[in-house]
């Protein structure tokens, strides 16, 4: 068994001190990129002092926004990239506790949800200090369904989540009187002060569409729907040396993440089946290719229905297309553009997004700012 971790310590039971080299080639790439008004010798004098006498220093507003873009800009995996520079930041570094952090976190969905209108927004609460870690939010999205195991092994909701449902279920939290397939799960946080507590996401945060098809009227009696913002909670964000655990950030769907994957992957919802019997295709053998054809007009479903209900959702011919527009201007920049290619390629259709056709730059595990893999 693993000692549970005291409250105001770090795991070793170490006081840390940020890295000065790692404050100071952020605060080079900030004046050189942004050029601000202000010098950075005098920064980093600053900077260099109130690391020797507390241990971290403090990021201005600009810093912290101008970092958490970067981090976006360096997300190799991310085809979305051209919006880099768009991303709103809530600088809430001042709120450490899980209720605090809770309520945040809604407030964040609600300004970024619109009725649909979408805009991508990142929310930091308070950094890692050399005396404590910082506060942090448990579940890999704000929103997500839960996935009821039942005795005969068949999983009711997301599959993916049935051990985090297991998790904040141990903690109290009590499912709704009939589970069902889109039971959106607690907000799991810990505060800087170690005490970890659920929060039930209230209605007025979420917007969900219902699934129909643009041709297929018995589609909507599948009684499929998914939520309109994607908010990944769980990934530390690191900027010049300051780790900040809890910085929820999201932008919009791309229509292939909910269509060819979260309802279609056979260890997710798996849902091509059901579609295809509704179709009436041959599934006798899979060279009839009945996934295939089932699987677009999935995608479809979620496009039409996004689109109809008036909630931003791109679409993956565009979006690849936007994407090797900003590895030009990357490029133009001077810059290279690390990327993972087999995320930037959509799940359907691969070839015939431009995307497919390119090489990229090799991402690299040490490129700051960045957006840490999650600490589980
Ligand atoms: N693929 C994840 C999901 O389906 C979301 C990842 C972030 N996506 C985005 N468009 N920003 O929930």
């Amino acid at each position: 068994m693993v000692p549970a971790q005291r409250s105001g310590e770090h795991r070793d039971g170490e006081r840390r001190s940020v890295d000065l080299y790692e404050a100071l080639e952020f605060l080079e790439l900030y004046y050189t990129e942004t050029r601000p008004a202000s010098s950075l010798e005098q920064r980093l004098h600053q900077v260099r002092d109130e690391i020797a006498e507390t241990g971290t220093y403090r990021h201005t507003n600009a810093e912290l926004t101008f970092g958490a873009r970067v981090a976006w800009r360096n997300s190799a995996r991310c085809i979305g990239r051209l919006y880099w520079q768009s991303l709103r930041v809530r600088d809430r570094r001042h709120v450490d506790t899980s209720e605090r952090i809770a309520d945040e976190s809604f407030r964040h969905l609600r300004g970024t949800t619109r009725s649909g209108q979408i805009r991508s927004t990142l929310t930091v609460f308070a950094p890692d200090t050399p005396d404590r870690p910082g506060p942090r939010i448990h579940n890999e999205q704000l929103l997500r369904y839960a996935g009821y195991r039942s005795a005969d092994g068949t999983v009711l909701g997301d599959p993916r989540y049935v051990d985090f449902t297991e998790r904040v279920s141990s903690f109290g939290w009590q499912p709704p009187a009939s589970p069902g397939r889109f039971d959106l799960l607690p907000l799991m946080i810990t505060g800087a002060d170690g005490h970890t507590q659920l929060f039930d996401v209230p209605g007025d945060a979420v917007l969900e569409v219902a699934l129909s098809h643009p041709e297929f009227p018995w589609f909507a009696e599948l009684g499929l729907r998914w939520h309109a913002v994607p908010a990944i909670s769980n990934m530390p964000l690191v900027i010049g040396g300051i780790r900040y655990p809890a910085a929820p950030f999201n932008g919009w769907y791309l229509n292939t993440e909910i269509g060819a994957r979260n309802l279609t992957d056979t260890d997710r919802y798996d849902l091509l089946p059901e579609l295809a019997a509704r179709m009436g295709l041959d599934t006798s053998s899979v060279r009839t290719m009945w996934r295939d054809r089932a699987l677009v007009e999935m995608v479809r479903a979620v496009q039409h229905s996004f689109d109809t209900a008036g909630v931003k959702m791109a679409d993956h011919h565009t979006e690849s297309e936007r994407f090797l527009d900003h590895v030009a201007r990357e490029k133009a920049a001077g810059r290279t553009c690390p990327a993972e290619w087999s995320w930037i390629v959509p799940p359907m259709s691969g070839g015939l997004t431009t995307v497919f056709h390119q090489d990229y730059d090799q991402p690299n595990p040490h490129l700051r700012p960045a957006f840490l893999p999650p600490q589980l």
